[in-house]
């Protein structure tokens, strides 16, 4: 699933086929978000021409890389654990060098070098391109340092290797950054100002994803609805771009159905949207091509006016509900799921039975919800005081979690008795004669296995569910 937090996958190792030519190793770690794994990738595909192998076996390797996510305090004390663990290896192997990439190389920069040393290499999301110059440094036996973030960089011309895949879903990444500011969020600051990838290089990788046998790709960035190619430079510049740039823009709804109508065949999902920032030629783009999934991740964090306003999120409860009622007027079968924070400052009781009234009235498929984690740097940090008890925050959010999940189970329970279409992913966890799949509304279905396989489009009918999962019987494949 693209959760924006997965913690069945947090501290995946990354494996490769080997090249043999390939004599270096190279063990890559990732936490974080989607688009952390997926620049991992991209990572991966810089150092194989590099002569870098990718291993599994910490204690094998020369060149330890993890890519970290500074998101909330906890994903940045998980990394430090992470980090005295390399170190004990390094001691046992002193030739090997340990680098930290992403959000929290980006946020400590050269404090990991100068203050902790405990690294020899720290990379910024923008400047994975400068990897082989920096491992030169580090293997002359310098620290290096590379955390400039670019006004262009968007990886384009990388095609990046797919790191343990099941060869059935890929993620392709469209717009890196954010502009949107929300006083909370830390992501402006670890991974820059917002900019589009030119949407040829974007179908040059769908296409190739297709050729390969993927059935399924979902398009990413922190916020998708606002992708804008006007040919090259900052969303935030558009409005100096001449006529004829304005005139041949693509915006995310054109983006979206030139990837649907290039491969009809291929389910089409895409993370994250914004309220804000979500117009309504994407929800019908969505209605008018059946291969682009019916399921919209859109965070809203909180149900309160007051807090939303706090949050610097730009728009109101009531413009929240309009566009809910709007993507189930044309989309009536379309799963929402959301992100939703607990114990904002000064968040009141009121506050969070608000936050409890906007959930009772869209009634999430799912959701991700946290506590409020105050991130150094933000607004939020620098002008209000985190003076929500964690014992509150807790609380509510364990209060947020349970009305989720009675929502979940009314959700999935609407499945019963029909049958629909299910991409298989891979084996359940719980039974090897079971397959996992999804539903297009990105709910869970598993089902035996008997002569399906990985890959297969299958019509299932559902018989039975929990408030994750579906569970059902095939009954033949899908006719699409
Ligand atoms: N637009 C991004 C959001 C990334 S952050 C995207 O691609 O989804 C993912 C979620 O983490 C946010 O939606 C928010 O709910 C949560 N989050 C962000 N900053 C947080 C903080 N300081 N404390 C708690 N949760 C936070
Ligand atoms: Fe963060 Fe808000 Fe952007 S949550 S990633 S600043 S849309």
């Amino acid at each position: 699933m693209e959760k924006i937090i997965d913690e069945k996958i947090q501290g995946n190792t990354l494996e490769l086929e080997p090249k043999k030519e390939n004599s270096r190793k190279l063990f890559i770690e990732s936490y974080g978000c989607q688009m952390n794994f997926s620049d991992s990738e991209v990572v991966a595909s810089i150092l194989q021409k590099e002569g870098f192998n990718t291993t599994p076996n910490l204690e094998d390797a020369d060149l330890v890389l993890v890519n970290t996510c500074s998101i909330r305090d906890k994903a940045e004390q998980t990394v430090r654990k992470r980090l005295e663990k390399y170190n004990a290896v390094k001691k046992i192997n002193p030739k090997m060098k340990v680098g930290v990439l992403g959000c929290m190389a980006e946020r400590l920069k050269s404090k990991f070098l100068e203050e902790e040393k405990i690294v020899d290499l720290v990379v910024g999301p923008d400047a994975y391109k400068d990897l082989p110059n920096l491992i030169n440094e580090v293997e002359e036996g310098r620290n290096a340092v590379n955390v400039i973030l670019s006004k262009e960089e968007t990886y384009a011309d990388i095609s990046p290797v797919r790191l343990q895949s099941n060869g059935v879903s890929a993620f392709v990444s469209i717009t890196r950054g954010c502009d949107n500011m929300c006083t909370f969020c830390v992501v402006p600051f670890t991974r820059g100002r917002e900019r589009s990838r030119e949407p040829q290089s974007i179908l040059e990788e769908v296409n190739d994803l297709a050729a390969k046998g993927y059935k399924e790709i979902t398009l990413l960035g922190q916020n998708v609805d606002s992708y804008l190619w006007y040919g090259g430079g900052l969303k935030k510049d558009f409005k100096n771009a001449s006529e004829i740039q304005k005139a041949t823009a693509t915006n995310f709804a054109g983006l979206l159905k030139m990837v649907a109508e290039a491969q009809p065949h291929m389910r089409i999902r895409f993370s994250t949207s914004n309220p804000q920032d979500m117009t309504l030629d994407v929800i019908e783009t969505m209605a008018a091509f059946k291969n682009i999934c019916n399921y919209i991740h859109l965070p809203v964090q909180s149900g309160s006016n007051r807090i939303l306003k706090e949050m610097n999120r730009l728009h109101t409860r009531e413009e929240y509900f309009e566009l809910i009622d709007n993507i189930k007027k044309i989309i009536p079968d379309c799963a929402i799921s959301q992100d939703m924070i607990t114990g904002f400052p000064t968040e009141t009781e009121e506050d969070h039975r608000d936050t409890l009234s906007l959930m009772e009235y869209v009634k999430y498929d799912y959701g991700f919800m946290f506590a409020y984690s105050e991130r150094p740097g933000t607004m939020a940090a620098r002008k209000l005081e985190d003076d929500v008890p964690e014992e509150v925050k807790k609380r509510r959010l364990a209060e947020v979690v349970a009305l989720q999940r009675e929502h979940s189970l009314y959700r999935t329970q609407q499945f019963l008795g029909k049958t629909v279409e299910v991409l298989i992913e891979k084996e359940s966890k719980k039974s090897p004669l079971e397959w996992s799949g999804r539903t297009e509304q990105n709910t869970v279905a598993v089902f035996p296995k008997e002569n399906y396989k990985v890959g297969d489009f299958v019509m299932v009918e559902i018989t039975d569910c929990t408030s994750a999962t579906l569970k059902g019987k095939a009954v033949g494949f899908s006719s699409e």
